[in-house]
């Protein structure tokens, strides 16, 4: 069976959004992987027990994750239950200031559901898109390679 990964994000504006199409275009360098980049608004329970790795990229507002990416969690919490213990993760955080109270909510969320982190949260500040569009390719193909090999 193919492994698929899941870019789950959200977006107010393009900035993060911009990041999550970066680190598609990344994971799509390796062949072996599906990869399905979508909102979290559009994203089912379904959609993620259908993948075996994820990344979760939101600006951070209010000092937390967006509003549409806590939905998902809340939506998906008890339906999943511990059906995603063990499958990697990694986050990707834009801010205008300071971007750890999101990353501090999601990794909080994460360890509930018993995802495992194969990567430190990068927070990107909102001025800096262009400059980490490489770095967000360079996550994606981690994952995807990691997914593929086995490494994770
Ligand atoms: C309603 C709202 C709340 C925000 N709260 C924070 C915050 O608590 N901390 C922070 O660093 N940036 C905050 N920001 C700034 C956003 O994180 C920043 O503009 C980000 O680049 C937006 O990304 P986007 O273009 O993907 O929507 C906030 C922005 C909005 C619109």
């Amino acid at each position: 069976m193919q492994s698929r990964l899941l870019i789950v994000y959200h977006s107010h504006g393009w900035r993060t959004e911009a990041l999550a199409s970066a680190a598609m275009a990344g994971a799509q360098t390796c062949l072996e992987i599906e990869v399905h980049c979508q909102r979290a608004a559009a994203t089912s329970v379904d959609d993620l027990l259908a993948a075996h790795g994820y990344l979760f990229a939101t600006p951070e507002c209010f000092g937390g994750m967006s509003g549409m990416l806590k939905d998902l969690f809340e939506r998906a919490y008890y339906p999943i239950g511990d059906r995603l213990a063990g499958r990697p993760y990694a986050c990707v955080v834009v801010a205008g200031q300071d971007g750890q109270g999101a990353v501090q909510g999601i990794e909080r969320i994460a360890r509930g559901l018993g995802l495992k982190k194969v990567q430190e949260a990068s927070i990107v500040p909102s001025d800096q898109i262009e400059l980490n569009r490489q770095n967000c390719e360079e996550l994606g193909a981690t994952l995807a390679f990691g997914l593929t090999s086995g490494l994770f």
